[in-house]
């Protein structure tokens, strides 16, 4: 039996979210420069949003830029916010055939003009779409996140419109950028690093972590069918016993 059909799909992940990792090691095992392995990612992008969508995930988050990527070379941060630009461009269409809506979380204020025109063009143009929602991490990091839900939740109470005991699990989450979304519950990590690096810290408290040796450009569907089958095999106990799950 092929690995798609041995996905229980009423026990489907409702958000899955990744670390792409690996594109840079990637083109050095090729000889080639590391822009190689991020404009090869992009099909690895493709194939992890077309088969979340197919099967039925509602959220598919990506780490595309983190807030500490602006530390690389220029030249490669130039060559993969161009990159952005030209996939968004190119694949709205297909976004919209295939009823996915485009988001972000991140701070894309800080992005060259160019690459938030594109965003924000795209994302007016998917809004209406409800079969899967593609976030982009966009000069996101999850620190950067919690503190600036902080600094909401302190100025509605400094304006009396809050009080401080309110601050439960909800109104922070509302708070953050991934408002009105599921935790994820699985987190996969490609290139066999075994790090979270700043990625959605508040919503993985109980997200299952999967790290697989694949870098990110060799990534296809099948790998993300082996992800979702792995998780299905764990048991998630939030803190209870194997019993009161059983119960
Ligand atoms: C990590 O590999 C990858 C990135 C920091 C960028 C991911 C970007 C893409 C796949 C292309 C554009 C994305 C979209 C959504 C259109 P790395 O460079 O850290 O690899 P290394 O650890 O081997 O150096």
């Amino acid at each position: 039996m092929d690995l798609k059909s041995q996905i229980d799909l009423a026990r489907l992940p409702r958000h899955i979210a990744i670390i792409m990792d690996g594109n840079g090691r990637w083109a050095k095992g090729k000889g080639m420069p590391r822009v190689f392995g991020h404009r090869k990612g992009v099909k690895s992008v493709r194939e992890a949003t077309e088969a979340a969508a197919e099967l039925g995930v509602e959220y598919l988050t990506l780490y595309a830029f983190s807030t500490e990527n602006w530390n690389r070379p220029v030249m490669e941060v130039t060559a993969l916010m161009g990159l952005l630009v030209d996939t968004i461009k190119k694949e709205v269409k297909t976004l919209n055939e295939n009823n996915i809506r485009l988001k972000t979380i991140g701070d894309i204020s800080k992005l060259p003009e160019k690459s938030q025109k594109a965003l924000q063009e795209a994302i007016a143009e998917t809004r209406n779409n409800s079969r899967m929602t593609l976030v982009l991490a966009l000069n996101y990091s999850a620190k950067w996140e919690i503190l600036e839900a902080s600094k909401k939740l302190a100025n509605k109470v400094k304006k009396g419109e809050m009080d401080p005991a309110e601050i439960d699990e909800a109104a922070f989450s509302n708070a953050l950028a991934t408002q009105g979304m599921p935790d994820p519950e699985l987190l996969i990590r490609t290139s066999g690093e075994a790090r979270i690096s700043n990625f959605l810290l508040w919503q993985i408290a109980y997200s299952e972590l999967y790290f697989t040796k694949i870098l990110w450009p060799d990534f296809r569907k099948g790998h993300l069918y082996e992800a979702i089958l792995d998780f299905q095999k764990r048991e998630r106990r939030f803190g209870k016993t194997s019993e009161q799950i059983a119960g």
